[in-house]
């Protein structure tokens, strides 16, 4: 496989309005961002994907763009935005933009002009169907709650949208539209930017009429039409947000020889505490040993043609620790356990801002308290419906809401931990007087110095940017081992996923002192080695 740049990069997400605010109103910007480019240097990450910047009214925080040319005003300015790219190459970071365009924001101009009148110039960028008995067209419905089809009473015609119905979907079966999103992606790569992540693209194929709504038969042309007219020459990183794709749908977006990404997130993972056909909101005892199976298919699915994209959290999912390991007692042990089970892996690793410190959920009590448009919706749906009480919705939300992940990055104990001098845009959790960069800095023993060091090791050794990947099947379901090796070298990785003490047995290693461990230790005996509650450790077998 011809190497690439991005094979040996560690990417980190940032949440612009919770990042880093830099003028005091509460909300994070791009000075925000340039200000802590020492910090993100220091962690050692090669690449930052920025959630939207682009202007936008903020029903859904950024991902409804109503000019994808331009920068929202409270993020600041085209300006702002070229000197980010610039000092971030002084750090040896680039960027890597989202790329919204399943949908734009019912304000972009293309919209405002198509809703005008049904031979509008504009009216094909979107999609709009007749009512059908005076109704909707079909009973699709919308991710954010309600029909997926809005009546526009000036034209008679239902507009789709797959989100909010400020978010209309853009029509990818109209070539101008086509062009004009390649249009808007060379004018960033001119910018200088070193990719995309391309938001919910496996759903641009839709057959609204036949309900299609993703992986859509024209998904795969669209996306190598793409390729050519805009990446594909470039040598850009690109990663799909791809919700419905397994292994096999993954190969054929990632595999070199189609042109199409570079790599897409698997996210199958975040729903083994949900039930196969109710919402995300509904949840079970979580199947911890599920994770292992779920990665370990997609290791060995694209060991060999292509590349994994390996990613814990984002700005839509609950913290990671709070989801998979121990908020409480184990915290530390079991954010590292995370992050040495996940970034040993093959693939390239994605950190959301503040998982490297540990930061946990923040649960609220009153629905007041939420901002994220997914969550109010769900709160009014699961009431009025019944399905869930009052505190039943809260607790559901608690526990999968998006909002847990938005909450301000913790920088030290100062008043909003830092984030801001004025009133922040979300509140900020209050467990920043323990959780925040400042304290993580000053201990050595702390999950952010567990981060660099794996980021130092993927840079050091080439084997856990190559090397074959193997599972040990001789382990306890709850116990993740598996192997990489390269040119001769071999690492072994063992984590405990549980609370629950483990005995591992793995005799054909001998005694082995460890590379990175989350618990001290001392020559490790594999032949009977007890792991403790969330105990990890990588070795270099020798
Ligand atoms: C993606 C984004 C999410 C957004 C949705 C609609 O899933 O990650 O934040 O709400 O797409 O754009
Ligand atoms: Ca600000």
């Amino acid at each position: 496989m011809e190497r690439k740049w991005w094979h040996d990069a560690v990417v980190y997400q940032i949440y612009p309005r919770s990042f880093q605010d830099s003028n005091g109103d509460g909300i994070g910007d791009l000075q925000g961002i340039i200000q802590r480019l020492d910090y993100l240097e220091k962690l050692g990450v090669d690449v930052v994907w920025l959630s939207p910047v682009y202007r936008s009214p903020n029903d859904d925080n950024g991902y409804d763009i109503s000019d994808y040319q331009d920068i929202m005003e409270e993020f600041g300015t085209m300006a702002d935005m070229e000197e980010l790219i610039a000092k971030a190459a002084q750090h040896g970071i680039r960027i890597v933009m989202d790329l919204v365009v399943n949908h734009s924001s019912d304000e972009h101009p293309w919209f405002i002009e198509a809703k005008k009148s049904k031979d509008n110039p504009y009216r094909d960028f979107y999609i709009w169907r007749d009512p059908v008995d005076g109704h909707e067209p079909n009973d699709l419905t919308a991710s954010f709650g309600g029909s997926a089809w809005e009546f526009d009473a000036t034209t008679g015609q239902y507009y789709l949208h797959f989100f909010s119905k400020k978010q209309p979907d853009l029509n990818w079966e109209n070539p101008k539209l086509r062009q004009a999103v390649y249009d808007m992606m060379n004018f960033w790569i001119d910018k200088g930017i070193a990719g995309f992540r391309m938001d919910v693209i496996d759903m641009i194929g839709k057959k609204p009429d036949e309900k299609i709504t993703v992986n859509g038969p024209l998904l795969h042309d669209y996306i190598k039409e793409m390729h050519a007219k805009t990446f594909g020459p470039k040598d850009l990183l690109t990663v799909g947000e791809t919700w419905s794709a397994n292994e096999q749908i993954a190969l054929q977006y990632t595999k070199p020889s189609n042109h199409e990404l570079s790599m897409v997130f698997q996210l199958f993972f975040t729903q083994l505490d949900q039930y196969p056909d109710k919402g995300k909101f509904f949840t079970r005892e979580l199947n911890v040993a599920g994770i292992k199976e779920i990665f370990d298919r997609w290791q060995v699915a694209l060991n060999e043609q292509s590349w994994n994209a390996l990613v814990w959290e984002n700005h839509d999912l609950p913290r990671a620790i709070s989801e998979y390991g121990d908020e409480g007692a184990y915290r530390i042990e079991s954010a590292k356990m995370l992050a040495i089970m996940l970034y040993m892996l093959k693939g390239v690793p994605y950190i959301y801002q503040g998982q490297e410190i540990g930061m946990t959920n923040c649960p609220i009590s009153d629905v007041s308290q939420i901002d994220d448009i997914e969550s109010i919706n769900a709160y009014r749906e699961l009431t009025q419906s019944g399905q869930m009480t009052k505190q039943e919705a809260l607790d559901a939300i608690n526990k999968k809401g998006r909002d847990n992940a938005r909450t301000p990055m913790q920088w030290d104990t100062s008043a909003n931990g830092g984030f801001t001098t004025g009133t922040p845009w979300l509140h900020v959790n209050p467990n920043y007087q323990t959780i925040n960069v400042k304290a993580a800095l000053e201990d050595q023993d702390s999950i952010f110095y567990t981060y660099q060091k794996l980021i130092q090791i993927r840079k050091q050794k080439p084997v856990v940017v190559y090397g074959d990947y193997q599972m040990l099947t001789q382990t306890a379901p709850e116990v993740y081992a598996y192997t990489r090796s390269y040119q001769g070298q071999t690492l072994l990785v063992v984590a405990n996923l549980s609370a629950k003490p483990q005995m591992i047995n793995l005799p054909q290693y001998g005694k082995q002192k460890a590379l990175l461990s989350n618990y001290a230790q001392g020559i490790i005996d594999l032949k009977a080695k007890p792991l403790k509650p969330y105990e990890a450790f990588v070795i270099e077998i020798k």
